[in-house]
């Protein structure tokens, strides 16, 4: 069976798997929210462990993974605007492993640096000061050469920084605030991962679980979804169901954006920030997610999570009509222009500018305070093998989208970004302020066998 077809047999059946189970047999499970080991003034202390876990991906199999806490997700971290998180990680891996906030604005050696890692059995503590707007962020892995594999088997968990204008906003919070990390993995008959030829990727995980259900109350919830793929960029819709976006990769948006019935198309690492209204639907009903965006060629649209109208509830959040301003748009004084490419003569290299990732080399020195605009280009329109779509990230800052190729941002570009996708040949222009913290951050490909296979650069923030 070619590769793609087998893209398209994913119904778990009798056999190796276990016994057989429909699809929306098993409840998605909410990441827990990680609790502080001490608290001062200005302060949340963390730990978590970097461990090994066998887990039950698909019902009644256990499937070996590399976790933050043991589980997959990983547990949330629910840090708040202006109090500084402190987080011990202790590695158990027989293998190195390191930490990124991914969207964080944080000191150059909390940044998870690729060279800065944690050795067997070691620990390393990240500071976290959050001086930033409440956002969705996440945590993964970023050991040189290993990311992909590491945040493929696992190693991944949300962060979100709750803002201090939020509680007054009135924003679905508490239960009714769900974060949902989608991404595709290959299991195999011994229900191991596989990190292969992506297009086995046939299993949609939803937090972990793949076709589960959820059971919602008949009201609003904020929900925030983040495609944690390594490589695959998915593309999800509500349905009929009402779905107002409030925010993006680096925070809220200065007013909701009303969604219904679009699609919302998730290139690897980006997040959206929704508030979807179940208060129409009658307890009994079902409401489907679903998910069209496939790794080649197959657009096949297909149901990814279910959510079950159980009861009814009170509903006192709302939506304003103003939610954040966005951080002002000092003018740019540099320009840069930043290609990312392969090199596919022999086995694929990663390229950025041409070269691919020299932890000893600094790409792009920027002067601290200074606005830049980067041209960011994806110089794989046409290779041997078609078109080449990348993901383009940026350490350190969020960044707003001006345009592509010319022509207006796409709607998934609105707001404060730290990820957005590149289509094959084309370009997006990206204007950032680097403000405060000096040292050494990465900018590249977020489909992390890109950036493991060197699609990674590295900019050093200079006095
Ligand atoms: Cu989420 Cu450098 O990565
Ligand atoms: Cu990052
Ligand atoms: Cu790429």
């Amino acid at each position: 069976m070619s590769a793609l077809a087998a893209g398209k047999s994913e119904r778990p059946g009798p056999g190796p798997r276990g016994a057989a189970t429909g699809p929306f047999s098993v409840r998605m499970p909410v990441p827990a929210t990680l609790n502080p080991v001490s608290r001062t003034a200005d302060t949340d202390v963390y730990r978590l462990d970097i461990l090994p876990a066998q887990l039950e991906l698909l019902p009644g199999v256990k499937t070996k993974c590399l976790t933050f806490g043991g589980s997959f997700v990983g547990p949330t971290i629910r840090a708040k605007e202006g109090r500084r998180a402190l987080v011990t990680y202790r590695n158990w891996l027989p293998e190195t492993a390191n930490v990124h906030l991914h969207g964080g604005h944080v000191p150059a050696d909390s940044d998870g640096h690729p060279m800065q890692v944690i050795d067997p059995g070691g620990e390393r503590r990240y500071e976290y000061p959050n001086q930033q707007p409440g956002a969705t962020l996440w945590y993964h892995d970023h050991s040189h050469h290993l990311e992909a594999e590491h945040v493929y088997r696992g190693m991944h968990g949300f962060y979100l920084i709750e803002g201090e204008d939020e509680r007054e906003l009135g924003l679905p919070c508490g239960e009714y605030d769900v974060p949902i990390a989608i991404r595709d993995a290959e299991i195999d008959a011994n229900g191991q991962l596989v990190a292969g030829d992506p297009r086995n990727r046939n299993v949609i995980l939803v937090n972990g679980r793949q076709k589960p259900f959820f059971p919602v109350a008949a009201r609003k919830y904020r929900i925030r979804l983040l495609n944690s793929s390594t490589l695959r960029f998915l593309k999800f819709n509500f349905g009929s169901l009402p779905v107002q976006q409030i925010g993006s990769d680096g925070g809220l948006l200065p007013e909701p954006i009303d969604r219904t019935g679009t699609d919302f198309p998730l290139a690897a690492g980006e997040r959206v920030d929704l508030v979807v209204d179940f208060s129409g639907q009658r307890v009994g009903s079902q409401c489907m997610l679903t998910n069209q965006g496939q790794f080649t060629g197959n657009d096949e649209v297909e149901q990814v999570l279910r959510f079950d109208v159980v009861r009814t509830a009170r509903d006192y959040s709302r939506v304003p009509a103003e939610l954040r301003e966005l951080p002002p748009l000092p003018p740019a004084t540099v320009e840069r222009v930043v290609t990312l490419s392969f090199d596919l003569t022999g086995n694929p290299v990663g390229l950025i500018d041409g070269k691919p990732f020299d932890e000893n080399r600094v790409d792009q020195t920027i002067k601290r305070g200074t606005t830049e605009i980067w041209t960011v280009v994806n110089g794989d329109g046409a290779t041997k093998y078609g078109p080449i779509q990348h993901s383009f990230h940026m350490h350190l800052a969020q960044f707003r989208v001006l345009d592509r190729d010319g022509k207006p941002p796409l709607p998934g570009d609105v707001g404060l970004k730290d990820t957005v996708p590149l289509p094959p040949g084309s370009s997006v222009r990206v204007q950032a302020t680097f403000d405060d913290y000096l040292g050494r951050y990465m900018y590249h490909c977020h489909m992390l066998e890109h950036s493991s296979a060197g699609m990674m650069g590295q900019m050093e923030v200079v006095d």
